[in-house]
């Protein structure tokens, strides 16, 4: 399952980590419009078992 953080926010990660625990998916966490946001205290793009960015001047 691919999650993506938008608009400098993170999705509600432990629920969508839940998801994936029970059905048994990997969770991609797309982050590149959120570098440097945190959630519970964590940078966003470490929940997953990987995540991607953007180096786009547009981006935050
Ligand atoms: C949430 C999100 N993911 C991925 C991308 C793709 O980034 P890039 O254009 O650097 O490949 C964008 C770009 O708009 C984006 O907003």
């Amino acid at each position: 399952m691919i999650g993506v953080h938008l608009y400098g926010q993170p999705f509600d990660i432990n629920a969508v980590q839940e998801i994936c625990k029970k059905n048994n998916l990997f969770l991609i966490e797309d982050a590149a419009q959120a570098q440097g946001a945190r959630y519970n205290g964590k940078t966003v793009g470490t929940f997953g078992e990987m995540a991607c960015y953007s180096f786009y001047p547009g981006k935050i």
